[in-house]
């Protein structure tokens, strides 16, 4: 959560029962390193404590506009003078109306109508109140005043209720805040990417695969999501959640990713990241093969090269792809460049990434090679998301 580092945050608390999750987005945002400052309204007042986000933020909690600690008694300006941003979780119907009218009845919205940082709110009430014409018509306000308006989501509700009106969970704001703070370096750009392994059916309840985690592939969706591109996955069986913003369609063999990746093109980037299976059986057994004790052969038959393929269409998109090597990395990954006609390589050495948090890559290109530091895989795909994007600016 490299966005969140070193910010200055202004969290509003207002009077929903979802306030007792602001006490975890407090915890979390304060772990990604952000200096939080939390601004309770009489009503969050009546959920949680001051004490609670004292604790968890380690900063003193305010609450009223004559606050007596502000020595100077300019309480909503100081507060967010500096800020970076304000959030207000759980926003209630109420306060979204008051800051729709410009009001600043208390320390909360009088911060907000004083703020020269963006400000973001996450609703939280119950699914009539959201679908009310008089909120549909705040919300509209809300966002043609530049307002980033996150969630809410759909699901079950604390009066007992189902339907749209539930404060994003912790975890899915933070990661929006995050989200938020990156250069929007990719804006505006179509990306079709591939990840995970292929799984290659040998009978139906059988096949070839390979141990491709995804995890780098996702990792780089989210940080080009993050960088403000529509982000498209066609994944290979894999266990991980799709990221924020990012679209997916699951295959299994290459046979099915080559196809979903046809049909997602055009793009303006394709990033082949999936093991794919260089072989599969020749024919599936349309039955579970039994056991007879005697030898078995399966022939297997290549697969279509999908990246390679891409590169190679009249109008291809920007085409990036990836080299594990075990050794001679420079030659293999330059090699392979030139061979699938891409754009740009990102090489690593196996022994260098496999299976770590972190991990070290060389990036080439038509200008040659371009090491990136050792680095978190989140950083590591920043760094990759940095280096296309600048490759792309030079047409
Ligand atoms: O040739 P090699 O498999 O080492 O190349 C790796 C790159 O090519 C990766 O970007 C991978 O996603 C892509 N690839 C592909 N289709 C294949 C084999 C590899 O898209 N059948």
């Amino acid at each position: 959560m490299s966005g969140l580092k070193g910010r200055k945050l202004v969290l509003g608390v207002t009077g929903g029962v979802a306030a007792y999750k602001a006490a975890e987005l407090v915890r979390l945002l304060g772990k990604a390193g952000a200096d939080v400052h939390v601004v309770l309204t009489e009503g969050g007042a009546r959920f949680v404590t001051a004490v609670t986000f004292q604790a968890l933020s380690g900063n003193p909690v305010w609450t009223d506009l004559w606050d007596p600690r502000m020595d100077n008694n300019m309480a909503h300006i100081d507060l967010s003078r500096d800020a970076d941003a304000i959030l207000i979780a759980p926003a209630t119907a109420d306060v979204m109306a008051r800051l729709a009218q410009g009001r600043a009845d208390d320390l909360l919205t009088t911060l907000c109508l004083a703020r020269d940082c963006p400000l973001l709110v996450a609703p939280a009430m119950n699914r009539q109140m959201w679908e009310n014409p008089a909120t549909r018509r705040n919300v509209a306000t809300l966002r043609d005043d530049g307002i980033r308006i996150l969630g809410p989501a759909a699901g079950e509700q604390a009066c007992g209720e189902v339907g749209e009106g539930r404060m994003l969970e912790p975890e899915v704001l933070a990661e929006s805040l995050d989200a938020f703070f990156q250069p929007k370096l990719l804006a505006g750009k179509r990306i079709v990417m591939t990840a995970g392994p292929t799984f290659e059916a040998i009978d139906p309840v059988r096949g070839i695969t390979n141990s491709s985690s995804g995890k780098m592939a996702y990792g780089l969706a989210r940080a080009c999501a993050q960088a403000g591109a529509e982000v498209l996955l066609v994944s290979g069986p894999v266990a991980l959640p799709v990221p924020l913003g990012v679209a997916r369609v699951s295959v299994k063999s290459a046979l099915e990713m080559r196809a979903a990746v046809l049909e997602a093109l055009p793009a303006d980037i394709f990033i082949g990241v999936a093991a794919v299976a260089d072989y599969r059986p020749a024919n599936a057994a349309e039955h579970k093969i039994k056991k007879s004790g005697a030898e078995l052969g399966i022939t297997l038959v290549p697969n279509p090269d999908i990246l390679a393929e891409v590169a190679s269409l009249p109008n291809p998109p920007f085409c990036v792809g990836f080299a594990a090597e075990s050794r001679n990395l420079d030659e293999y990954a330059e090699g392979k460049r030139q061979a699938k006609k891409l754009r740009m390589v990102v090489g690593n050495l196996v022994q260098d990434g496999l299976g770590s948090d972190d991990n070290q890559v060389v990036l080439f290109d038509a200008d040659g090679r371009h090491p990136l530091p050792r680095a978190p895989k989140p950083e590591v795909a920043q760094g990759i998301v940095a280096h296309l994007a600048r490759l792309l600016a030079r047409g």
